[in-house]
């Protein structure tokens, strides 16, 4: 009799492995197919979704268009030219011009505010927003009284800005940065920034 040449400790000698069957083979590739495509649909996937989302991060990383941004990330706007004020230091309202931008639209030339710009005689100009502290009208001016006057709820400021008491008004008018070497070349570029009403420290909105 035949012995075999591998047995086992009980003698047994194991049976040799089983081939796949081809209905098997086909399941297993089956699998492997549909985990391969998918890892390469996502590939595309991904691509597109940081297409769709460049805007938002480019924008992020980029100063709002047409102005220079300074330190505090807040860009300066050209708003007139040193010649176009009044010599004797009456306040001009101006319009604040810039480009509305989103992720995806650009709307050039929008009004975004209004500032009050005044000669002064040393030939600095001082700029004020021309939103009211109080709770955010437009302030107005009147010549006769030569103050800023606030048509809503009676609020005046002297001209540099300064409440005239008492006063609803929590705070004096939101000065803002005028850009010195701009100045020198006779233009007027401000840092245009609007503070959010009713509170005594004012607070930048976004
Ligand atoms: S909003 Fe100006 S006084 Fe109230």
């Amino acid at each position: 009799m035949a012995r075999s040449l591998n047995p086992n400790s009980t003698g047994h000698v194991p049976p040799p492995a089983r081939p796949a069957s081809p209905q098997r083979r086909g399941v297993l590739a089956g699998l492997a197919a549909v985990v391969i495509g998918g890892l390469v649909s996502l590939i595309p996937l991904g691509a597109g979704a940081l297409v769709f989302l460049d805007p938002i991060l480019k924008r992020k990383s980029k100063p709002a268009a047409g102005g220079e941004e300074n330190d505090e990330g807040r860009p300066f706007r050209r708003v007139a030219t040193v010649e176009a004020l009044p010599a004797d230091g009456t306040p001009v309202q101006v319009p604040v011009i810039a480009d509305l931008t989103d992720a995806w639209s650009r709307e050039p030339n929008q009004p975004i505010g209004a500032v009050y710009l005044r000669k002064l005689a040393d030939g600095q100009v001082e700029c004020f927003n021309a939103i009211c502290p109080h709770a955010g009208c437009f302030v107005g001016y009147s010549a006769d009284r030569k103050v800023f006057q606030c048509p809503c709820h009676t609020s005046s400021f002297e001209l540099n800005g300064q409440r005239i008491l008492p006063s609803p008004s929590p705070r004096d008018m939101d000065g803002l940065a005028v850009d010195a070497e701009k100045l020198k070349s006779g233009e007027v570029w401000v840092q245009f920034v609007n503070y959010y009403p009713g509170h005594e420290e004012r607070e930048a909105k976004p």
